[in-house]
């Protein structure tokens, strides 16, 4: 009976595990789809005429970045060895093998941001501040960002 107890306690703590690991990963999601919905959601879609110029909206998208990017690296602390359940991305088990350099992509993200900043006044100015920040976004993407389906 005591060993019985034992087993169950064990079988607990490890979906306990599982779960945390889990959490993890989505706020590793999170904060990237934070970013996503300021650079695809609104900038790029103004950009695109989706939706008209708006400058608020352009200063507050390009804040929210400027906070979300500097997250990343202690978002990205812990490597959750799981994917989000259904996600189309992942993580490269690179991002904790190389923690480094997958961290030395972050700056250039930072300094995209700071270098546009304040200096967007129009849809040309706003397509420039994109293409800027994307392509760093991408730097990282390329080798720490996996397909997943
Ligand atoms: C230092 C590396 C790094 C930088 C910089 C970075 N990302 Fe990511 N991004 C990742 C990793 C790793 C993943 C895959 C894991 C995940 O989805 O959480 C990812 C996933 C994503 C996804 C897919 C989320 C999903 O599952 O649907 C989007 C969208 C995204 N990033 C947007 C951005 C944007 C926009 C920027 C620039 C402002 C950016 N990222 C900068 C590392 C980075």
């Amino acid at each position: 009976m005591k060993r019985m107890f034992v087993v169950a306690g064990t079988l607990i703590l490890g979906a306990g595990a599982v779960m945390a690991q889990q959490e993890v990963a989505v706020q590793q999601d999170n904060l990237m789809r934070s970013q996503a919905k300021s650079m695809y959601g609104v900038i790029l879609k103004m950009t695109k005429g989706d939706i008209p110029y708006n400058q608020k909206q352009v200063d507050e998208a390009i804040a929210s970045l400027e906070a979300d990017v500097a997250k990343i690296a202690k978002t990205f602390e812990v490597n959750p060895k799981q994917d989000v359940v259904n996600a189309t991305y992942g993580s490269s088990p690179k991002v904790w093998q190389q923690k480094a350099d997958f961290e030395s992509k972050i700056p250039p993200v930072q300094k995209a941001i700071a270098d546009v900043k304040g200096k967007i006044h129009n849809v040309a100015s706003l397509k420039a501040a994109y293409t800027t920040i994307n392509d760093r976004c991408n730097d990282c993407h390329e080798t720490y960002r996996l397909k997943l389906k």
